[in-house]
């Protein structure tokens, strides 16, 4: 006979209940369900823009038992638009782990500040560039692991900022893991590997390239401020965004120093701007560097950057050694999502699953190497490690105000 407990339910109703309940378990494991556990990691993203959007995907991609939970951006809209967007996100790798809270989505210069006040454990960080020194001391300080989007930094002012924080998150060991995706793409892996075994015998010279065309220019609308203007059309301003050379051609320079390990110890460079009018929106940054990076073993690394349009464009790195040459990724094959794999790296790191890691110095060091560059073109001098590492030069203004002017410029002129 079915015997009734005191709730109305047999005991053959709750053995079919209780694993029912299990079998959701087991399901919602393996569709990888977020589920509150005490293990739950929460996660908060500061710049909500493209690359912001596709960091989060990636992480929930990538990994269970987390949760995407929290949003800061400057600006409304763009917080926004991406809330939608990863809210109607239907991916069921994705769309289970989406949780955003109302109340923990910020805006305005401050909102980075509220994102870490709240109980997220990890930060995903996707502003432009001149946000990074001051944002990366914010999230050390609040004890926050981070994917941290590269280039670091727009000077080297900044730059030591970055190494500081990586210290100090060393020591709190908080996992870094930052946005060269290349150190987590397996054909490079394997290729960066097998060259630092002797692949091509004794490497003797080094090219990397990113000559590509103008990544945006948004037109500027009446109600913009100044500074509104200059986050709306970031890539196109020194102090945002540390002209081309910094902000993508950092990836191409990172796989040099990471097969050579090392940074250079000093540079010669040119470049300047070929086609840009004088424009508000065209801003200061200039359209072509070339730049001759020495390392202390005497190797040479011959390095260009462009913003062309209508021209030959080319993104690579190349060694050439006594026994052949290599693009640094054809001694490999390319067998998962690198933008997938660093989060993956990030979660195993947190949990105990594989080596801590923080990348912040590494990442940082060929951040300055792009810098080094720029500066050496800028002013037409040849520059060393050491002066710029040292250098005083601060380029984001101290003070970011709405209500007050920014002009543009000067656009540097080398001599003057
Ligand atoms: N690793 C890669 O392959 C890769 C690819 C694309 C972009 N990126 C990097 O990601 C970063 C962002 O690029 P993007 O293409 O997403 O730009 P984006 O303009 O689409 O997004 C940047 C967002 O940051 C916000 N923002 C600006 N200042 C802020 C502040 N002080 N506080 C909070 N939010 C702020 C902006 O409003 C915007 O929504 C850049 O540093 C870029 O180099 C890396």
């Amino acid at each position: 006979m079915n015997k009734k407990s005191s709730d109305g339910m047999s005991r053959r109703d709750f053995a079919k209940a209780t694993a029912a309940a299990a079998g959701f378990a087991i399901l919602a494991a393996k569709s990888g369900i977020a589920q509150d556990t005490a293990d739950t990691l929460k996660i908060g993203l500061i710049g909500c823009g493209g690359r912001g959007g596709g960091a989060v995907i990636n992480c929930l991609t990538g990994n269970d038992n987390v949760k995407f939970v929290a949003m800061a951006d400057v600006f409304e809209d763009r917080m926004v638009a991406r809330r939608n967007d990863l809210r109607n996100n239907t991916h069921p790798k994705v769309q289970p782990k989406i949780d955003i809270q109302d109340d923990l989505c910020f805006t305005g210069l401050d909102a980075y500040k509220q994102l870490l006040a709240t109980d997220v454990d990890i930060v995903l960080h996707a502003t432009p560039p001149y946000a990074r020194p001051m944002h990366f001391e914010a999230i050390v300080e609040a004890g926050k692991h981070a994917f941290i989007e590269k280039p670091l930094a727009v000077d080297p002012v900044g730059i030591r900022r970055c190494m500081a924080a990586a210290k100090v998150a060393e020591e709190k060991k908080l996992v870094i893991v930052t946005g060269p995706q290349r150190r987590y793409q397996t054909s490079y892996m394997e290729t960066v590997k097998q060259l630092q075994d002797g692949a091509v015998g004794e490497i003797l010279t080094a090219r990397a390239y990113w000559n590509g065309s103008l990544p945006f220019c948004n037109e500027r609308e009446p109600q913009h401020s100044d500074l509104e203007y200059r986050f709306r059309n970031w890539y196109n301003y020194i102090w945002t965004c540390g002209d081309n050379i910094v902000e993508q051609h950092v990836h191409n320079i990172d796989v040099i120093n990471w097969v050579l390990g090392a940074h250079p110890v000093k540079v010669v460079a040119s470049g300047g701007r070929a086609w840009k009018p004088v424009e508000e929106k065209y801003g200061d940054i200039w359209d072509n560097f070339t730049c001759d990076f020495e390392y202390a073993n005497g190797l040479h690394l011959l390095s260009m950057s462009r913003h062309w349009n209508n021209s030959h464009n080319a993104v690579f790195e190349e060694v050439t050694g006594t026994q052949g040459k290599s693009n640094c990724h054809d001694k490999g094959r390319d067998t998962s999502d690198p933008y997938v794999n660093e989060h993956i790296a990030l979660l195993q790191s947190i949990r105990g699953e594989r080596e801590y890691i923080n990348q912040g110095v590494q990442t940082a060091e060929s951040t300055l190497t792009a810098i080094m560059g720029r500066m050496a073109a800028y002013t037409g001098k040849e520059l060393t490690w050491d002066e710029a590492l040292n250098s005083d030069l601060s380029l984001v203004p101290a003070v970011l105000d709405f209500e007050q002017a920014y002009p543009v410029g000067p656009i540097p002129v080398p001599g003057a």
